[in-house]
């Protein structure tokens, strides 16, 4: 076997964002662009010799390159062994529990999530350690770090492997192992939750919708929902992964799901539709005519957890990310449990979930996971919904129209200004940090500023500090507004506007959260000067 050693220069934009390195295809399709990220991950993890890694993707254009160029790289670098999903795709949770399951060193995720695919779309890679989760901070400085110092990478001269047969293939001394990209995740779903009684709503009648947007998770719904559940052919939708995701933008929204949202808002509707996104790891749940925000659904898993076989014996605490609705919180006071508050993006966590302090977590942007894997995990959350209307017998409306009832509605909505200049939108940030001074006790409309500040957050677990997560005006009365540049985006600027405002009236609870909100929504555009600073009107996106 020959070993390349190739020299190389480095990029110095190769930071990982929220959840990983996320760029254009056509940037990692550069010399040596990916090639370089993947050496300055070796770098930094500091793997045995021999290690065995887990490696897949989400399917999109330049994922069976991409897997390609690593397989050789892995070989070069002392690997001993690699698993990779057949065909190259592995969904975002079950790399996660193949990580777990066979205790590897870790494993090498691709993906942009639901970011658009194609050769003008994204394309993204991260590295998550042998507790199947993202890694965290310390390591992604370090990889970032290592990414500016890099002068060279190996890699093994052989011709490429076959990734769509299963079995075993030599790459020099590495031993390549393609693996069945869906049994193992089946099984732990089969192991979680109460399928008999989940076949059984199916067959009495109660009609769902899956949406898998074109991306990884058909062949998964497919095994689950209808081969293993009994779903009729037509619960699916959009199940076959395309590279470029049949053109669509792979996110579970209102925006970006837009047929299945039509199909669950007609006369006829099916009891329960669901989406996932181009990784697998986001969720968005509707009823009949009805949506339900991720935060409350995060509340609602909580609130009912004991309804499902694998959390019968209770939760050791819940967590949610900061921008993320605090009806949670509730339930967690209700429970008497404890309720952390992270910043932005799953690698958070991982640590109190190694840590045991939580079992439960969720983010406003669709996610939802348990410490089944280390990931968020979007069939999961569709199969406790469904497990828990199973053990409940009652519609998704009821249920969260109870659950209002009981513990007081959390109204919630993004605004999300994409592609700003990226001046414009730090304007918008330097004028909220120099508001804080002047904010409290200001009134707006209804709502009077109590705090104003720039989230930071001390990691319970390795006390490392995260600073910078967020500016938060919290208002007397409960209610927030929480404003934060993405750390996804691969355009200019994102900026996010969160929106909550607590609300225990019942005779409000019928109200559109847009209605409910509108008041808060005009507090938020005085207050950040959006319109002014960046000279946009409307948001691109409405959750
Ligand atoms: C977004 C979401 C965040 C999520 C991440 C990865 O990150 O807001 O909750 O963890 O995608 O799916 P952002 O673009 O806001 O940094
Ligand atoms: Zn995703």
């Amino acid at each position: 076997m020959s070993v390349l050693t190739i020299a190389t220069q480095a990029f110095l934009d190769q930071k990982p964002g929220t959840s990983g390195l996320r760029k254009k295809v056509t940037v990692f399709q550069q010399t040596h662009y990916l090639e370089n990220f993947v050496q300055s991950i070796f770098n930094s993890i500091n793997a045995p010799q021999g290690a065995t890694l887990v490696l897949g993707g989400d399917g999109r254009y330049y994922n069976r390159t991409a897997i390609q160029i690593i397989l050789k790289m892995a070989a070069a670098n002392g690997f001993g062994k690699v698993l990779v999903g057949q065909g190259g795709i592995l969904s975002t949770p079950a790399a996660s529990c193949v990580i777990r399951k066979y205790q590897t060193f870790g494993g090498i995720i691709l993906s942009a999530s639901h970011n658009p695919g194609g050769i003008d779309g994204d394309f993204g890679i991260k590295f998550n350690g042998s507790n199947g989760g993202p890694a965290t901070e310390t390591v992604t400085d370090a990889i970032f770090a290592a990414s500016k110092v890099i002068t060279q990478y190996q890699l093994v001269d052989m011709p490429d492997v076959s990734l769509d047969t299963l079995g075993v293939s030599q790459l020099g001394a590495m031993t390549v192992e393609v693996i069945d990209a869906v049994s193992d995740y089946a099984e732990l779903m089969a192991s979680l939750f109460d399928f008999t009684a989940i076949r059984d709503l199916l067959a009495g009648g109660f009609r769902i919708k899956f949406d898998a947007m074109h991306a990884v998770t058909g062949p998964y719904a497919t095994e689950i929902l209808q081969h293993r559940l009994g779903a009729s052919a037509d619960s699916l939708m959009n199940a076959v992964p395309l590279e470029d995701f049949g053109g669509g933008h792979p996110d579970p929204n209102l925006t970006y799901a837009p047929e299945l949202v039509s199909i669950m808002h007609a006369d006829d509707a099916p009891d329960f539709g669901a989406a996932s996104d181009g990784d697998g790891d986001r969720n968005m749940i509707l009823g009949k005519q009805f949506f339900v925000t991720p935060s409350d659904s995060l509340a609602l898993l909580a609130a009912n957890a004991t309804l499902i076989p694998a959390y019968r014996g209770g939760l050791a605490g819940v967590a949610r990310s900061m921008p993320t609705s605090a009806a949670v919180d509730r339930v967690a006071l209700a429970l008497n449990i404890p309720c952390y508050e992270t910043p932005t993006g799953w690698k958070f966590f991982g640590n109190l979930m190694d840590a045991g302090k939580v079992t439960l977590c969720g983010e406003e942007s669709f996610g939802t996971g348990s410490d089944h894997v280390r990931e968020k995990d979007g069939l999961w959350a569709v199969l406790f919904w469904l497990n828990l209307i199973a053990a409940r017998r009652q519609t998704v409306a009821e249920i969260v129209r109870e659950h209002w009832a009981q513990y007081g509605r959390n109204v919630y909505s993004r605004y999300d200004y994409e592609a700003l200049p990226t001046a414009d939108a730090q304007a918008v940030m330097a004028h909220l940090l120099a508001s804080f001074a002047t904010l409290p006790g200001q009134q707006f409309g209804k709502y009077c500023v109590q705090h104003s500040d720039d989230f930071s957050y001390t990691d319970p677990v390795d006390g490392s500090v995260s600073t910078g997560q967020g500016i938060r005006i919290l208002f007397v009365d409960g209610s927030r507004i929480i404003v934060r540049l993405s750390g996804t985006g691969t355009e200019g600027a994102t900026l996010r506007i969160y929106l909550e405002a607590y609300d225990v009236d019942v005779a409000n609870h019928h109200l559109d959260a847009q209605v409910a909100l509108a008041e808060l929504i005009q507090a938020a555009l005085q207050i950040t000067q959006l319109q002014q600073l960046t000279g946009r009107e409307q948001p691109t996106v409405i959750t």
